[in-house]
């Protein structure tokens, strides 16, 4: 199996949803939500991409980081690289429908267990998205982490059960998914969750609580006060609001509010080693990673799941070997070049 035959393989089952782009920045795709783009212009999502390109890093190579330790320690859990599988789904509607959203799902959770890490599913329009990823993580013995729309109270107290009777490691919501006509179109509508809610949400369940699509530093103080566990920086992969910063440019002000009292993650944009080590770099625990999964899964189902996985994790020894970095822990922000060394 090589990345090459994934992509070619891929291209021909997202039948034009995505175009497997060389370089994976939202420009081609700009506007095309349902499908694999950035809504609007895109430019949430190409500034994803653009914020980390922006990063430099400092080369280091008179040290004794031979063999660096890419392992990380996450809800109790070892993490063999600090990577999870980000929630996607609409298969049908945003990737062509070639798999089915079960399928998808299973081999997402499947593949991100068969690397050595752990996968989020998601919840769309049609109540049954939920349930394949719930599935997937209860046939895995519960190895993975349901990310709940922002659903009515009622609702969101139901499908915390499903994760809790799957026995997942945590649950989770995607705060920003607050605004989705579609959903609400369908029945299910969604909206932004008060304090107060959230909290009550995050009270009703013993499940470590994750929350995710957090952008700003009052909103990180909000998510921590109500209980969460971990909270993700995200702008959604630019899907869900146009005019967005890219994820880095916002996680070094979150960090400084919150990092001391709770996990942060991030995602958007990770397409290499060197991405992760930037977005740790700036202080985030562990990164997601969204689209580039949607490409191996396609192209080569579980075992292009965790083929991917694996090569960012060669990747990011790599990046640590060259920075100096001897483990996670050892990545900090002098890894950045600040213009004057
Ligand atoms: C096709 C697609 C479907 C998605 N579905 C969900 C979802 O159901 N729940 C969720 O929290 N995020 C969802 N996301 C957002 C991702 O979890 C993640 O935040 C984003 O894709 C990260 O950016 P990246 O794709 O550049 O890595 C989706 C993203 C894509 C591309």
């Amino acid at each position: 199996m090589d990345w090459k035959t994934i992509e070619n393989e891929a291209k021909i089952k997202f039948k034009g949803y995505c175009r497997v782009c060389r370089e994976c920045n939202g420009k081609v795709c700009a506007g095309e939500v349902p499908g694999m783009g950035g809504a609007g212009s895109g430019s949430s999502f190409v500034d994803n991409v653009e914020a980390l390109k922006e990063i430099k890093v400092n080369l280091r190579v008179i040290h004794g980081a031979k063999e660096p330790d890419t392992s990380i320690e996450f809800l109790g859990q070892r993490l063999e690289l600090p990577v999870i599988a980000a929630p996607m789904t609409g298969i049908s509607y945003n990737m062509g429908g070639a798999v089915s959203e079960e399928e998808f799902a299973n081999s997402i959770v499947e593949g991100s267990i068969a690397a050595g890490t752990i996968a989020m599913t998601g919840d769309g329009a049609d109540p049954a998205m939920y349930d394949s990823g719930v599935s997937a993580i209860r046939k895995c013995g519960g190895k993975g982490i349901p990310i709940i729309k922002p659903r009515e109270q009622k609702e969101v107290f139901k499908y915390i059960s499903k994760a809790e009777e799957a026995k997942a490691l945590a649950v989770g919501m995607d705060v920003d998914g607050a605004g989705l006509i579609t959903m609400a179109l369908k029945g299910q509508p969604v909206g932004p969750k008060t304090p107060e809610e959230l909290g009550e949400i995050i009270s009703s369940t013993r499940l470590p609580f994750i929350v995710k699509g957090i952008m700003t530093p009052d909103e990180a103080v909000k998510a921590v006060r109500a209980g969460a566990s971990a909270i993700v920086v995200s702008n959604h992969g630019g899907r869900i609001l146009d005019s967005m910063p890219g994820a880095a440019r916002v996680l070094p002000g979150i960090v400084s509010a919150v990092g001391d009292e709770t996990e942060v993650l991030v995602d958007g944009g990770v397409r290499s080693g060197i991405d992760v080590l930037k977005y740790i770099a700036l202080g985030a625990k562990a990164v997601l990673v969204g689209r580039p999964l949607a490409v191996a899964m396609l192209g080569g189902g579980t075992q292009g799941v965790s083929f991917y996985l694996k090569k960012l994790k060669n990747e990011l020894i790599q990046a640590m070997i060259l920075t100096g970095c001897a483990s996670i822990k050892e990545i900090s922000p002098e890894v950045i070049f600040r213009g004057k060394i």
